[in-house]
């Protein structure tokens, strides 16, 4: 019965002249690219060490402007590293369908799922778009265990004892930006 009722609940495809869903591609196209920004700038002045906290900053600074709002902004991974990151079961289902076209070489980083949803008589713009490993960069601190310098795995092991995104492999799916908006009067 379960997929009938995940079928009901889903109110309309996403037409893409809706203003919400171009403010929240915005949204996450901002956190992907601005993320790698921050990183590079920071390590080249601190080093990677110095730049560990600098992964969640772009993504918390806009979760917390949108608060307001009453959006909801994250990012989220079967593998996370922030146990806050762990994704809810829309979120799972989504990051499946991800990990399934990454397998069959369709899924970009480009690709965007929304939908709007009902959920307790309320609609919501549900938005994700993947995050892939897509550099180097991102292996120093979530590469196999020889990719990440000694000094960072201990201030990693030290912040997230429960640590799980670690092992990745260039091009592979880290996880999503998901963003979550209240749409009270449509
Ligand atoms: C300097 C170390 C460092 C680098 C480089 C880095 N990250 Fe991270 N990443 C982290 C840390 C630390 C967290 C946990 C942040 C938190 O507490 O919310 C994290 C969390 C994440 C998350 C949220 C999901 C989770 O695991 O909690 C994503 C997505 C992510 N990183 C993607 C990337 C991508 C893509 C790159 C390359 C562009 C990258 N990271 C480069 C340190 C890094």
């Amino acid at each position: 019965m379960k997929p009938l009722l995940l079928i009901l609940v889903i109110l309309a495809v996403v037409p893409e002249d809706l203003q919400e869903y171009q403010q929240a591609k915005k949204v996450a196209e901002e956190i992907v690219q601005e993320t790698r920004t921050v990183l590079i700038k920071t390590i080249s002045e601190a080093g990677l060490k110095g730049a560990i906290e600098r992964c969640s900053s772009v993504a918390l600074d806009i979760a917390k402007k949108k608060e307001k709002e009453e959006w909801r902004v994250r990012r989220v991974s079967f593998k996370y590293r922030n146990p806050e990151d762990v994704p809810d079961d829309y979120e799972k289902k989504v990051l499946q369908e991800f990990e399934e076209l990454k397998r069959a070489g369709k899924l970009t980083g480009d690709y965007i799922h929304a939908e709007v949803v009902n959920e307790r008589g309320k609609k919501f713009l549900r938005f994700m778009k993947p995050v892939i490993i897509q550099g180097e960069l991102c292996l120093k601190c979530h590469g196999s265990p020889g990719d990440i310098p000694e000094d960072v795995k201990e201030k990693l092991k030290e912040l997230y004892p429960d640590d799980k995104a670690t092992g990745y492999k260039l091009n592979e799916l880290r996880g999503a930006v998901s963003i979550k908006i209240p749409l009270s009067n449509k």
